[in-house]
């Protein structure tokens, strides 16, 4: 049974602050701030900023002079205005910098409006903004309005539901409101808000899921969620319980649930685009380990101590497929996710088992702690026998991605490139960084086992590139992309572009967007 304190979804879709936007004037608009902004090397501010210099008598021409406002990407200087506003006039006035002109982008604008609202919303509780980019920089006024409600919806994102005093609330925003002197351009601010909104609900709710704890989200509850995905947005549902995995012969993922007292179960959603030709589809697998102990070969206290987010691939698919189902692209979209906690109970798998995954591959478990490929490999066995074209794997796999990449970039692996390319240029849009590392025959090398076809751990050296190699095992020539996202899904306070600590994400976006790519293009 699950025990999850659960918000029903429509509460988390209808969470603050509104975005809105309307014409006029932002220096004639009353609100507790007002964001303008300013790129790294302007002196005289023009636009917006020029017109809230002037309402300010030049106090930011002269801010700039004396270095405060820098406009470097996501720099912020709070003006209080207070004093000399009159009633209709925002209070303060928020600078957030957009970075040189010369490489400004769509991501730039996500990362300032997550900088400028992060920097106002323990106090303010009307924001009026205006859309970063539209004005000289020339962008296209719907894709700046979706970037700005991403940047603010994921900035003022905060993980408090057990926290039951108010008094340290994160967010007091009730609105924000995109204020443009344009009439014209209303109507794409108004789709790229609803865009945004969309967008930011989806890898919010992932967030949601990796900050939930492992005693909450439970695989029932991990599943119940997926149930309510499906039953609010026309997905289809099926769900195997660990018998049914069993007679399907998912050696692999049975082995790992082995050693947990809670029931495991797959969960295969559904958005059919494109029910008369099936063959137009797309896999996305998520880890979904709701908490990692390691199993028999148990990890250290510290080691284990953020494994509730073992589910962060799971997550992500999940927050994808919620606005996936609401966009409804013209593709036939399937979503897989293996769900188990890794325990080291009673019946717990042992190091130097061997189990046999469900097309038919032996593997000796060398390791109880390399459990993500076990679950992956069954996942793709079970894609590939229902007609997977192109498969797309995301979980926290490896430690050692950290090692190689630090935790600026997922690491993506794939046996074909163009695929590859068309993911990184979706997770570039999205914002969300990633890397490619190659599949090496001398890394393959190491997966080799004495005694069965595979091992589940090729040791230290290049572990994300052998743990790919594992998986690849298995999508063999089914087109396939591999994300680990293990360093970059959860971050530490003040770090990352949405600033909040614990979960970011990622790369709920880059799946959605690579979707609606995958949908017109193939
Ligand atoms: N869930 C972990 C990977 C991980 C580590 C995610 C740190 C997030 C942060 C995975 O199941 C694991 O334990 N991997 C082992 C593999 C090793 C035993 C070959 C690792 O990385 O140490
Ligand atoms: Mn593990
Ligand atoms: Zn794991």
């Amino acid at each position: 049974m699950t025990e999850m304190n659960s918000e029903p979804l429509q509460e988390r879709i209808n969470r603050k602050p509104r975005i809105e936007s309307r014409t006029g004037d932002i220096m004639a608009t009353e609100c507790d701030v007002a964001i303008v902004n300013l790129f790294e090397g302007v002196t005289q501010p023009a636009g917006a900023t020029g017109a809230a210099d002037r309402h300010l008598n030049g106090l930011i021409t002269r801010i700039i002079d004396e270095g405060e406002a820098s406009g470097k990407l996501g720099n912020t200087t709070l003006i209080h205005a207070h004093k000399d506003s009159p009633s209709k006039s925002p209070k303060r006035i928020l600078i957030v910098g957009l970075g040189p002109q010369s490489s400004f982008d769509i991501p730039a604008i996500r990362t300032a409006s997550a900088a400028a609202i992060h920097r106002v919303k323990s106090f303010a509780k009307t924001v009026a903004t205006v859309v970063h980019g539209a004005g000289i920089a020339g962008k296209d006024s719907r894709a700046s309005a979706t970037a700005l409600t991403e940047g603010t919806l994921l900035g003022t994102y905060s993980f408090d539901k057990y926290k039951t005093s108010t008094e340290n609330e994160a967010s007091h925003l009730d609105s924000v409101t995109i204020v443009e002197f344009d009439d014209d351009k209303l109507p794409d601010i108004s789709e790229g808000i609803a865009d945004g909104i969309r967008s930011a609900t989806a890898q919010n709710l992932a967030r949601d899921l990796v900050n939930e704890p492992a005693n909450q989200l439970t695989p029932s509850a991990m599943l119940a969620v997926a149930e309510e995905v499906a039953a609010t947005h026309q997905l289809k549902l099926q769900v195997f319980d660990q018998n049914e995995c069993a007679s399907k012969g998912m050696g692999a993922f049975c082995g790992v649930a082995r050693g947990s007292r809670e029931p495991a179960m797959f969960v295969h959603l559904t958005h059919e685009g494109a029910p008369t030709n099936p063959e137009k589809n797309v896999w996305l697998i998520g880890k979904s380990i709701t908490f990692d102990s390691g199993g028999l070969s148990l990890k250290s206290p510290t080691g284990m101590l953020r494994m509730k987010g073992d589910m962060g691939g799971g997550a992500a698919v999940l927050g994808a497929m919620l606005a996936i189902g609401d966009l409804a692209p013209d593709i036939n979209v399937h979503a897989v996710l293996p769900i188990t906690e890794n325990m080291p109970g009673g019946d717990a798998q042992r190091p130097g088992d061997v189990v046999k995954s469900m097309s038919g591959t032996f593997i000796e478990i060398v390791n109880t702690d390399a459990e993500g490929r076990l679950t992956l490999a069954d996942a793709i066995d079970y894609a590939k026998s229902q007609g997977a074209q192109q498969i797309i794997d995301i979980a926290t796999l490896t430690g050692a991605a950290r090692v190689a990449l630090g935790t600026g970039n997922s690491a993506l692996f794939t046996n074909r490139q163009h695929l590859a390319d068309l993911v990184l240029a979706a997770a570039n849009s999205a914002g969300d960084d990633m890397w490619q590392l190659p599949l090496d025959p001398a890394s393959k090398r190491l997966n080799r086992s004495d005694i069965a076809d595979l091992k589940n751990s090729g040791g230290l050296p290049a572990g994300s590139i052998t743990a790919a190699h594992f998986i690849s095992h298995f999508a063999g020539e089914t087109p396939w992309i591999h994300i680990d996202i293990a360093a970059t899904s959860m971050t530490e306070a003040g770090t990352g572009p949405f600033k909040s600590a614990g979960a970011t994400g990622v790369p709920t976006r880059t799946l959605i967007e690579t979707v609606t790519r995958l949908a017109d293009h193939s």
